[in-house]
């Protein structure tokens, strides 16, 4: 058991309080910075190391017994600032250090981002540290295990609004029309989660029980903020509650920044958001609202897990971002059970998660991380879903009280500290009272991967066998401890505990359902006589929606491994789903749009067309082209998505109710929000230069982040290769943010005219490398994205251009491994089902 964590530092040296002052300067964008540490030196040394990037240091001295300074060297590729002093120190000493560093616009450190006001431009600093930027703004020990306590002080132009973790203790007025703010000291804590802002903004507030509760925004964004500030509220009192522990601090801040790398960011007490994850109003369309509110409550339960109790080292990362992804959706749940989240976990968490986790270059839950960029790129769907998918079936494993009482535990002892997963099972372990727990998640947190379960007839019942499922087929030893739900024909709901290879169930009835209930991370294939039985049972609607997708979703997998054919599938579907009820029918209409891309234009391509159209086009029958007022969130999704997936196939009728809404939109401003992105998709697909012209300049002078993105993405979708190429330009232009400039080629690789996209990067590669630092992990997203580039010639080109040093990064390796993989899968598919 790893019982040292793991440091790029020495485990000699701990902070134990930072003193941090700083003045920026908003006109060489330049920032002053001194920090006072209290360390303790527990091994005799000479010898102090700190991080540091990108920062100029001036002076370092060392009080004990006398004041000592140091020879100072800063090792930039190991981003370490190495202080060597006269004597042997050991003990309690202060640290100061004087430096200076850049208010960058790469969306990392403490970076500077732009926006308008009354037509001029204006700038405002923010932070953003995890994982490793602290280092960028202050000299310090930047990982997660080095918690201390800090006090921080801002020296800005009067003006201006100053934030950080805590409320602010005083304010002094100095010279040259500034002040000097200071805050009050935090509470011990890791450096990734310090944060500072400066800026002109506006605020709306609540209180909570003592709490003062505001969502900041710039100014002309405040009439946005207030759904949110409800949101925060009604999510802060279920996590107290669910959690039986208090927020800790006296006041929390959301803010959103108009420009921000990722989705959001948990700073304790001050969280940041982009703006379109946190700004909304009753217009907002329901995924996006849907999406504010998890974001909101994601970053919330980070409050706790992550910030009140830290993973010791980044391998357990996932005790972070698992936990958030898998608390949020209980919280909004609890708020809004009518939005039938559960479902959609499902659909988004659980099944993203399988499909992430079936490539043999996936990478355990828990995993071997060393420099920064190594530590970004574990911020994927294994890190967030497939942790939050095992959490979900270890909760129905032991039960929800059981489960939130080892949380508690947990929480409890771990608060203001940090702990690994072994401390975890230790606390569910304890209150479930059996001692199974430990061995089971070891494997599922540890072992790459998860099993499929073939069930076959047998003369005492069904037959059970588990082996690693992947797309390319391999043999593997790895076996898991699963825990078993299922159903019988009778509908009779049994468990069972599968700890080797082999299980029989001792069932004589027709069929079995394995993993009702779908809270099991494995995949289940079925004698083609029983997925016969099962499918008459799915279109009979005996089994349930959820169980339903569980089939319809293990099927696809398996066609695209090669084991069933495109037309198994389609038949499937054709036969037994075309009246299905949400999840399965969201799950179809995905599946379907991904063959339907695959096979553009190739031979195979007529069948799914004309199935995707049977069943799209049932589908928009049922849920129509209004909105009703008490309709389900997910109906408004599928209404959307059928229509979409109809006028890409040339639908007529679809493309002519399209184009009028179009028409109808260009002149007064009356659709309904949630069919809009497909409406202006459709128009995209259909229009010439002059609607590109018009999607253009509508972006321009947008200011809602909904409609921008909307307008954005549309700009990807003409069938024009001369228009695609211009959205490219567009997309690397001043016209786009920084943080948006991905939203283009993106979409481009959904569009099935487009063959642009590596020829494109190619020739970009070096510049897109410079664009997107480390800091920001948007290029490990970005080459993930490649995988929809389909032909042979191109697998091997990608292949040997991420070979070669120069094209090479950190934080891509395991994107560029993966991505290979998925294209060399591809291959064998487009092969096999002779789809050419
Ligand atoms: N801790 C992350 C923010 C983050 C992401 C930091 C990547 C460093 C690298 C935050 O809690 C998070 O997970 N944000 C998500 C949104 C969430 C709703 C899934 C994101 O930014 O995508
Ligand atoms: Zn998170």
């Amino acid at each position: 058991m790893q019982k040292v964590p793991q440091t790029t530092l020495n485990f000699n040296v701990f902070p134990i309080h930072y003193s941090l002052e700083f003045e920026p300067d908003f006109s060489s964008w330049q920032f002053r910075g001194k920090v006072v540490i209290q360390i303790d030196i527990r091994k005799p040394t000479k010898l102090i190391k700190l991080h540091t990037k990108e920062l100029q240091i001036k002076d370092a001295q060392l009080v004990q017994n006398g004041t000592f300074g140091a020879q100072i060297h800063v090792d930039e590729p190991k981003q370490e600032l190495q202080l060597t002093f006269p004597k042997v120190l050991r003990g309690k000493a202060v640290l100061t250090i004087l430096f200076q560093g850049t208010h960058n616009e790469g969306m990392y450190g403490f970076y500077r981002s732009r926006y308008m006001l009354n037509g001029k431009e204006e700038s405002l600093l923010t932070t953003q540290f995890e994982s490793a930027s602290a280092r960028a703004c202050f000299p310090c020990f930047d990982e997660p295990f080095f918690k201390a306590t800090f006090d921080v002080s801002l020296t800005v132009p009067q003006p201006f609004t100053t934030i950080s973790n805590m409320p602010i203790k005083k304010e002094i007025t100095i010279a040259g029309g500034k002040k000097q703010v200071v805050f009050q000291v935090s509470p011990k804590m890791s450096t990734y989660l310090l944060y500072l802002a400066v800026g002109n903004f506006k605020y709306v507030e609540t209180m909570y029980r003592n709490i003062k509760i505001r969502v900041y925004t710039v100014p002309d964004k405040i009439k946005y903020a207030t759904l949110s500030l409800h949101y925060t509220k009604t999510f802060l009192q279920f996590f107290e509650q669910y959690f039986q522990i208090r927020y800790p601090l006296p006041k929390l801040d959301m803010l959103a920044i108009p420009d921000f790398a990722s989705g959001a960011m948990e700073n304790w007490g001050a969280i940041t958001f982009r703006e379109i994850a946190l700004l909304g109003d009753e217009h907002t369309s329901v995924v996006y609202k849907q999406n504010i509110a998890i974001t909101v409550a994601h970053e919330l339960a980070h409050q706790w897990f992550g910030n009140l109790v830290t993973m010791q080292w980044w391998d357990d990362l996932w005790l972070n971002e698992s936990f958030a992804t898998f608390m949020s959706y209980k919280a909004v749940h609890d708020a809004f059970p009518e939005w039938e989240l559960p479902l959609q976990y499902f659909e988004d968490t659980i099944c993203n998660a399988l499909g992430a986790d079936q490539l043999i270059s996936t990478h355990p839950i828990t995993v071997k991380v060393n420099t920064p960029g190594e530590i970004d790129e574990i911020f994927d769907s294994i890190s967030y879903d497939k942790g939050g998918s095992v959490l979900h079936m270890l909760e129905s494993f032991v039960s929800e009280k059981i489960f939130r009482e080892g949380l508690h535990q947990y929480l409890q002892r771990h608060a203001y500290s940090n702990a690994t997963k072994f401390d975890l099972w230790q606390a569910i372990q304890g209150a479930y009272k059996k001692t199974t727990i430990t061995a089971m998640m070891h494997r599922w947190i540890t072992q790459p991967g998860y099993p499929i379960v073939m069930v076959s007839k047998s003369k005492l019942g069904f037959l059970l066998q588990q082996q690693r499922f992947t797309l390319k087929q391999k043999t593997f030893p790895t076996m898991w401890h699963i825990p078993l739900n299922y159903v019988t024909a009778d509908g009779i709901a049994k468990t069972a505990l599968m700890t080797q290879k082999t299980l029989t169930l001792k069932e004589q009835k027709g069929w079995i359902k394995l993993n009702s209930g779908q809270h099991g991370f494995y995949r289940v294939k079925y004698e083609t006589k029983v997925l016969q039985q099962l499918g008459e049972g799915i279109r009979e609607k005996r089994i349930a929606p959820v169980d339903a997708t569980g089939i319809e979703n293990d099927l696809f997998s398996l066609t695209i491994q090669g084991k069933y054919t495109v037309d198994d599938y389609l038949k499937f579907v054709e036969n037994y789903c075309v009246d299905a009820q949400y999840p399965l029918n969201s799950s179809v209409s995905a599946h379907l749009s991904s063959l339907f891309r695959i096979t553009y234009r190739k031979k195979a391509f007529r069948e799914v067309r004309r199935v995707s159209v049977l069943f799209h086009g049932n589908l928009l029958k049922q849920v129509g082209w209004e909105r009703k007022p008490k309709e389900r969130n997910t109906t408004a999704m599928l209404r959307s998505m059928s229509i979409y997936m109809l006028g890409m196939a040339g639908h007529e009728a679809t493309l002519r109710k399209a184009s009028t809404l179009f028409k109808q939109l260009r002149t007064k401003n009356t659709i309904d929000q949630n069919i809009k992105g497909a409406i202006y998709t459709l128009a995209a697909w259909q229009g010439d230069e002059k609607t590109f012209e018009y999607f253009l300049e509508r972006y321009k002078n947008e200011e809602l982040p909904e409609e921008q993105r909307k307008l954005l993405r549309s700009l990807a979708m003409f069938q024009n290769a001369g228009l695609q190429q211009r959205a490219l330009e567009v997309s690397q232009s001043k016209t786009v943010r920084l943080q948006d400039s991905m939203m283009i080629p993106m979409a481009l690789s959904a569009n099935p005219m487009c063959t642009l996209i590596w020829p494109w990067t190619k020739s970009n590669w070096v510049g897109l490398m410079k664009k997107y630092s480390t800091g920001t992990h948007m290029l490990p997203h970005f080459v993930h994205n490649l995988a929809g580039v389909d032909t042979p010639e191109a697998y091997k080109e990608i292949q040997h251009f991420f070979s070669l040093a120069q094209h090479k990064r950190d934080d891509i390796k395991m994107a560029v491994t993966q991505t290979l993989e998925k294209l060399d899968v591809l291959m064998h598919f487009l092969e096999k089902n002779k789809v050419k």
